[in-house]
């Protein structure tokens, strides 16, 4: 796989980047089949980057939005990533609530994962295919709801998963799984502050590194990496 992509610099430098990125990767999709499909994840990223992602001048109704995680909280809860997208994103962009496909994670999950694979499919294929996932990072080197050493990591069959036991509150979720993730046309991961730097350098330098992460560093064919100067101490040294 080629190297990823890496660009540092301070959060509005980051969310600037993270929104053309993103322009540019819809332009084709869009202008070929009317339709670009994108999965969002939870955390900071919706506070530091979805507000710029929403200013973007795209026809709303030619985007498909899936999550890549969800935590098993109901849709207004204010731990709810649908929330925190519907807030910052949907809700100020216009986006048709018809266009956004949620975890449902307020009820069985079991159910909820194999109902969630079917419309996966149904709008992604089989392997499901994402034009572009955006990730987050935990300063364990989580991504999504796959956490180091938890089975759902190192599952490469599934497409969406159930998390019991997540390190991160709260326990319960829904994920997809790696090669889901791994096979998105574009993967952009966006790592703010220090916590996230060790796990940043070793992604980026450690070749057999099990870290999700790494993993999906390792895996995607293009990926985007965007750092601010606290994630990417030790990048330089590290590369
Ligand atoms: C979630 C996420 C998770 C998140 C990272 C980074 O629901 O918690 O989707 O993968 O993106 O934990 O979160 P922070 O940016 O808040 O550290």
């Amino acid at each position: 796989m080629p190297a990823p992509e890496v660009r540092i610099g301070d959060a509005a430098f980051i969310a600037g980047a993270l929104a053309t990125d993103f322009a540019n990767e819809a332009h084709a999709p869009i202008v070929a089949r009317q339709h670009f499909r994108i999965a969002i994840p939870g955390g900071s990223i919706a506070d530091t980057c979805f507000p710029a992602l929403a200013k973007l001048p795209l026809d709303w109704n030619e985007l498909e939005f899936f999550w890549t995680d969800e935590r098993a909280v109901p849709p207004e809860h204010e731990d709810s990533n649908y929330r925190a997208a519907k807030e910052r994103w949907f809700d100020p962009a216009g986006v048709p609530p018809a266009r956004t496909h949620r975890m449902i994670a307020e009820r069985d999950l079991d159910e909820s994962a194999r109902s969630y694979i079917g419309m996966l499919i149904r709008w992604c294929g089989l392997p499901v295919k994402l034009d572009y996932a955006l990730l987050g990072v935990g300063p364990d080197g989580h991504v999504a709801s796959l956490f180091p050493g938890r089975p759902n990591a190192a599952n490469e069959q599934a497409i969406v998963l159930v998390e019991h036991e997540s390190p991160k509150p709260p326990a319960e979720r829904l994920t997809l799984a790696m090669p889901v993730l791994a096979n998105a046309g574009r993967v952009a991961i966006v790592a703010m502050g220090a916590a996230k730097a060790p796990v940043i350098a070793e992604a980026l330098s450690q070749h057999d590194s099990s870290l999700p992460v790494a993993r999906v560093l390792r895996r995607a064919a293009r990926v985007l990496v965007l750092l601010d100067n606290e994630a990417a101490t030790g990048v330089n040294s590290s590369r």
